[in-house]
């Protein structure tokens, strides 16, 4: 069953964002970074500039051609950067969404939170990626936990969708506290693909 009538595609379409939430709510404040270190920070978490969103789309290009390559056919119409970036734009610029980068000397991910009205909570979280080299060094654990910080701030549950063959995501976001949604499914363009709901609470701050 489809609760939603924008489909997902390989290239990472998302629905619209609501303009329900007040501006301005969604930010950490400028400069902020957590997951730092006592001694120069190694990496860190912090909002996305304007001038990140290149950086951002190489980032989504890497973990979504690398994440997803076994699960989309061979002759399904893969991302480019130029499909991406103008939406990336769009997230950047929104004071009603927050976007989150993890930076070392490099950037190395990113995540949205953002309000979404078609989904049960009304705020989703979007576009976790992390770049492939990196992968399995806890940078997706520190962005999902800041998102889930920001997230706090503006409810009691989350929602998020993700492929339902991507195990590997799926497994990290259920050790994380996030629950399936029976019957909420977004079929992709691809046939065969679909997305699954997770929604995760917000009050009990699971581990
Ligand atoms: C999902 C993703 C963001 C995780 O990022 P990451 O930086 O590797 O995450 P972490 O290092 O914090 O590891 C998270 C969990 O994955 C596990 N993991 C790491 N590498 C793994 C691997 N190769 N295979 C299976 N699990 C692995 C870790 O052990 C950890 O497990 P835990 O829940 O027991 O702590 C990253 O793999 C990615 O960008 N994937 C492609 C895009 C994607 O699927 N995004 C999610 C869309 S909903």
């Amino acid at each position: 069953m489809c609760h939603n009538a924008q489909c997902v595609e390989w290239q990472g379409s998302s629905p619209p964002v609501a303009e329900s939430l007040s501006r301005g709510l969604w930010s950490l404040g400028s400069g902020r970074l957590v997951g730092m270190g006592e001694k120069p920070p190694k990496l860190g978490i912090r909002p996305a500039l304007a001038g990140d969103v290149d950086a951002i789309v190489g980032v989504h290009l890497a973990a979504a051609l690398t994440g997803f390559a076994d699960i989309f056919p061979p002759s399904a119409p893969k991302p480019t950067h130029e499909w991406l970036r103008p939406r990336w734009q769009e997230l950047v610029a929104d004071p009603d969404v927050a976007t989150l980068v993890a930076e070392a000397t490099d950037l190395l991910g990113c995540a949205v939170v953002r309000p979404e009205a078609e989904v049960p909570t009304q705020i989703l979280l979007d576009r976790l990626y992390v770049r492939p080299d990196r992968w399995g060094k806890g940078i997706g654990s520190l962005l999902h936990e800041a998102a889930i910080e920001i997230a706090a701030s503006r409810g009691d549950a989350i929602n998020l969708w993700v492929l339902e063959a991507n195990t590997r995501a799926r497994g990290m976001y259920e050790r994380r506290g996030w629950r399936l949604v029976p019957g909420w499914t977004l079929p992709n363009r691809q046939p065969g693909i679909i997305d699954v709901l997770y929604q995760r609470a917000l009050a009990d701050r699971c581990p």
